[in-house]
């Protein structure tokens, strides 16, 4: 495999040196992203939020940060993510912060746990995305709000062919599935250069 092919693969399923480097780069460039899809959202006190494909930690971070009192739940597949958002969360782990090991097809969490569910650049890498929404549905409190931030990519674009096991979904068809999962309210937001946010609530 070329060495950017395998760089880009960490982003799938961050593993080893090159994944913990994929990952501190994520953490930084995925800001301006994160803060202007978090700020769509009327991010209340005291909510218990959970991140998936958390990466390594830095949206925990910031979902915390617009919560007093709240407590985040963070849960990725890759276990070099896991160890990354429990060492960059140090302070608050297991009190605030809590970070499991774990595939969206499949929450370790009881119904109705979550004021918000938030998903920040990897929707691309779920398998049976539709599945996976009538997880995070479930895990939903009725009212309670999912957010899936992605930076745009075409489906013939330079990424999907670059990063093993990437689908390029428009902002338009994830609002689809989004409708089609059942979500209710559902809105798009749109930021240059290639920012987008979807919404949906469990009705
Ligand atoms: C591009 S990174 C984004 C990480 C983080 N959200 C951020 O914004 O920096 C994608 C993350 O999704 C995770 N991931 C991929 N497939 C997943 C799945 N089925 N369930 C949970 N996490 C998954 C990867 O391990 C990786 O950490």
């Amino acid at each position: 495999m070329g060495l950017l092919k395998k760089l880009f693969t960490n982003c799938a399923h961050p593993k080893g040196r090159m994944g913990r480097a994929m990952l501190q780069f994520m953490n930084c460039c995925h800001a301006p992203l994160t803060n202007w899809g978090l700020g769509l959202v009327n991010i209340q006190d005291g909510w218990t939020m959970l991140d998936i494909g958390c990466g390594g930690g830095a949206t925990l971070q910031r979902l915390l940060k617009r919560s007093k009192n709240g407590v985040v739940y963070g849960i990725d597949i890759s276990e070099e993510s896991v160890a990354k958002a429990k060492k960059v969360n140090a302070d608050v782990i297991d009190k605030k912060v809590f970070v499991t090991q774990g595939s969206a097809e499949k929450l370790p969490y009881e119904d109705g746990k979550f004021d918000l569910v938030t998903a920040v650049e990897t929707v691309y890498f779920w398998p049976n995305l539709s599945g996976c929404l009538q997880e995070v549905r479930r895990v939903l409190k009725p009212g309670g709000k999912f957010a899936i931030l992605v930076e745009v990519v075409d489906s013939d674009s330079k990424w999907t062919n670059v990063v093993e096991g990437m689908t390029a979904y428009s902002p338009e068809q994830l609002q689809q599935l989004l409708d089609e999962a059942g979500f209710i309210h559902t809105e798009m937001y749109r930021k240059k250069p290639s920012y987008a946010t979807i919404l949906g609530m469990r009705p």
